[in-house]
């Protein structure tokens, strides 16, 4: 009995490997240990042995029966693996690299607006942001801007109430905000000097074509102590130029007019395209005017409430989306808002 169940071992192993797939395995698989396979014949036929020869035959048997299903397993695997290789072979190289998924970046303006405020953050201001629906009063009247000055008329503004509706001349109340000066006055109100503020945010005005887009984006900064100097906001403001465009680059204070600071200067810094010689198309004769400055006026720091005779203090003000086109150049505003993937992918 045993020398069969030996020779049913080599034969049945023999057979399992010969298998060419798994068709061939399972017939193979039926023939051994199936319903009527040979093996489950001897497994049927101990009941006839002696005692103590079935005790041993039936080990034996039992033994041989998971030896051979571990191998059928193994076998199988085998098999299957070699013919998913067989099928793929062809059809798909494996070694070919994958397709890269689309990978998004962050936007030219909000990574201007990031390097912004490092800057500045590094300097010791601090981030404040302002409403975008703002008041009269904060917009213009508080920032020494009276009622008949242009920049409030309707024209520039996006009123939220129809003036025309309101009757008569009764100026409208609300407005998205035209600048991020409206935070001035509001952080003044609030909080004492010493204060070194940045304030960015979306400003709104009544403007469209290739270099204007009626929502932009502006950062405010101002600085308020007892004794700040013009000298304080150009040194400020020269580094500032500096870090943004380069060590190179040169920087001027042009005097200008804004109705809340006194004096009041333009800030232009020499062209980084054609280094000065105002040779190129982006600039004026080899100046780019970046931002406007000033040194607080006393009409401002009385509407929030302070002693313009016990503080002092400049602040400035500059569109992102310009800086941001400065330094990327871009021609075209539109190409800002537009999320057309081609251009953002080349920022
Ligand atoms: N608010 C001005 C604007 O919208 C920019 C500006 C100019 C802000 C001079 C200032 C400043 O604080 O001093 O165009």
């Amino acid at each position: 009995m045993q020398e069969r169940l030996t020779l049913l071992e080599r034969e049945a192993l023999a057979r399992i490997d010969a298998a060419r797939d798994e068709k061939e395995l399972d017939l193979v698989r039926v023939g051994i240990l199936g319903k009527k396979g040979q093996l489950t014949e001897v497994l049927k036929g101990l009941g006839h042995l002696p005692d103590e020869q079935r005790r041993t035959v039936g080990q034996l048997a039992n033994e041989l029966k998971n030896k051979l299903q571990s191998r059928l397993d193994e076998r199988r695997e085998l098999l299957r693996s070699e013919s998913l290789d067989r099928s793929l072979a062809g059809t798909v190289d494996l070694t070919l690299p994958g397709h890269p998924l689309p990978q998004g970046s962050i936007h030219p303006i909000n990574r201007v607006f990031e390097e912004i405020c490092e800057f500045f953050h590094g300097m010791g201001f601090e981030v404040v942001e302002g409403p975008e629906l703002e008041t009269d009063h904060y917009n213009f009247e508080a920032l020494n801007m009276p009622d008949y000055h242009p920049a409030r008329d309707s024209q520039d503004s996006f009123y939220v109430d129809d003036r025309s509706s309101a009757g008569g001349d009764r100026p409208a109340e609300w407005l998205l905000r035209t600048h991020t000066s409206n935070v001035q006055v509001r952080v003044m109100e609030k909080r004492q000097p010493p204060l070194r503020v940045i304030a960015p945010g979306r400003v709104y005005r009544r403007d469209n074509d290739p270099t204007h887009s009626p929502m932009f984006q502006q950062i405010e900064g101002f600085l308020v102590d007892r004794v700040v100097t013009f000298g304080n906001l150009k040194w400020i403001l020269t580094e500032f130029v500096r870090h943004m465009f380069g060590e190179a680059r040169r920087v001027r204070f042009r005097p200008s007019f804004f109705p809340f600071t006194e004096p009041s200067a333009e800030v232009d810094m020499s062209c980084p395209f054609c280094d000065q010689k105002g040779e190129c198309r982006v600039c004026r004769g080899g100046w780019m005017e970046i931002l406007g400055s000033g040194m607080i006026h006393p009409n401002v720091f009385k509407s929030a409430g302070y002693d313009p005779e016990q503080c002092s203090g400049f602040a400035f003000g500059m569109g992102v989306d310009r800086i941001t086109m400065l330094k990327y150049r871009i021609s075209n505003i539109r190409w800002l808002f537009e999320n057309d993937a081609r251009f953002l992918r080349q920022c």
